[in-house]
């Protein structure tokens, strides 16, 4: 039988939140939009009339829209099947066999299996597993001198935020033959966040990655885009497949993407449903590092205490993440629902711990 090179079977398999064929009353456990994408955007569906042509390769009118609200140039824009297609394109195109690539862990596993699919190697600055320290960033890229940092803000799943003047000095510790991919997956959560994608003009090696599947609800159509310098968007399209987006993929998403108003209302829906998840669980007793996107991060005592909670809670119709895929088995990462999946949660945590004996006062 032939053998597959020998980089692929080391490669752990991609962790998909929802197990195939379970079916769940609630799913916390993939950092999706709870709401669905903008009515506007269910309304346009019904009348999507086929698809017997192959999409527009570049998608200019999705990529119109995405220019307008991001305040960047096409010339700097690339779109993938998901910010995930384009960060395996991006390893592709970029991690010659031996290349260092720094992460910060505990975080997203794309950044790990993209770069070991290319014989890279993965150099992790490791933290606690609760809580990410950008602030050692710089140095740990100034001693290793990597090709590529992947840099995820806020970090799934820790939800951390990483200020401008870590991304400044970054930039600087790794000089003009590197390049810093910031996957800002959940930016559109983050009001704090720094403005990035209006960097690219001044940075030349600094790529940032954002997704139409979190803030704007269309996980299911699968569109991602490629911030950078327009040298950087050519060498990235020649490994990227071509029609990479779908006809009512780039249909849907310039339609979502023109929805602002409803696009802050889930952002405010979300920000008010992350505090209410948080609070609640410092209230029994959970060690919450308090994060910047649309789930929680939160221990609730020692590793086989969070097992248990996740299969048991599971067992009830609630999928959660446990952390042990991210190196964390004493975390679990819950996203943020609507008010009512809060409820649920809740309700269901509560029965849960109410059965061990652990009823709160
Ligand atoms: C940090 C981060 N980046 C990228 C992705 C991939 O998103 P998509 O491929 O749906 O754009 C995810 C998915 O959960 C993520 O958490």
């Amino acid at each position: 039988m032939i053998e597959p090179r020998p980089e692929i079977m080391n490669l752990p398999p991609y962790h998909p939140g929802r197990p195939a064929g379970v079916s769940a009353v609630i799913n916390l456990a993939a950092n999706e939009n709870a709401w669905g994408p903008s009515p506007r955007v269910v309304e346009a569906w019904k009348s999507w009339e086929g698809g017997a042509r192959y999409p527009d390769m570049d998608g200019l009118v999705l990529k119109d829209e995405l220019s307008r609200v991001w305040g960047v140039s096409r010339e700097t824009l690339l779109l993938g099947t998901g910010s995930g297609h384009l960060i395996k394109c991006l390893a592709e195109t970029y991690v010659r066999p031996g290349d260092g690539v720094v992460t910060v862990f505990p975080t997203f596993s794309l950044y790990r299996q993209s770069t070991e699919m290319m014989a890279g190697r993965l150099l992790p600055l490791t933290g606690d597993g609760h809580q990410v320290d950008f602030s050692r960033l710089p140095a740990w890229v100034e001693a290793t001198k990597p090709r590529i940092v992947f840099l995820c803000s806020p970090n799934n799943p820790t939800g951390d935020l990483a200020p401008s003047w870590i991304i400044e000095e970054t930039l600087a510790a790794l000089g003009a033959e590197g390049l810093l991919v910031v996957d800002e997956a959940y930016a559109d959560f983050a009001s704090a966040a720094p403005d990035l994608p209006k960097w690219i003009g001044e940075r030349r090696t600094l790529a940032v990655l954002r997704t139409l599947s979190k803030a704007y609800g269309l996980a299911g159509l699968r569109i991602g885009a490629l911030i950078a310098d327009p040298v950087i968007i050519d060498a990235v399209s020649r490994v990227r497949e071509p029609f990479p987006v779908s006809v009512p993929a780039l249909a849907m998403g310039a339609v979502a993407v023109a929805d602002e108003t409803y696009r802050q209302e889930i952002v405010a829906a979300v920000a008010q449903g992350r505090r209410r998840l948080e609070n609640a669980l410092v209230e029994r007793g959970w060690s919450v590092n308090r994060g910047a996107a649309n789930f929680v991060w939160a221990a609730p005592g020692i590793a086989p205490r969070a097992a248990r909670l996740k299969a048991e809670l599971a067992a009830r119709g609630v999928l959660t993440r446990h952390g042990d895929s991210f190196g964390a088995p004493d975390h679990l990462r819950i996203t943020v629902g609507t008010a009512r999946e809060i409820d649920t949660f809740l309700s269901v945590l509560d029965s849960i711990l109410e059965e061990w004996g652990e009823q709160r006062e």
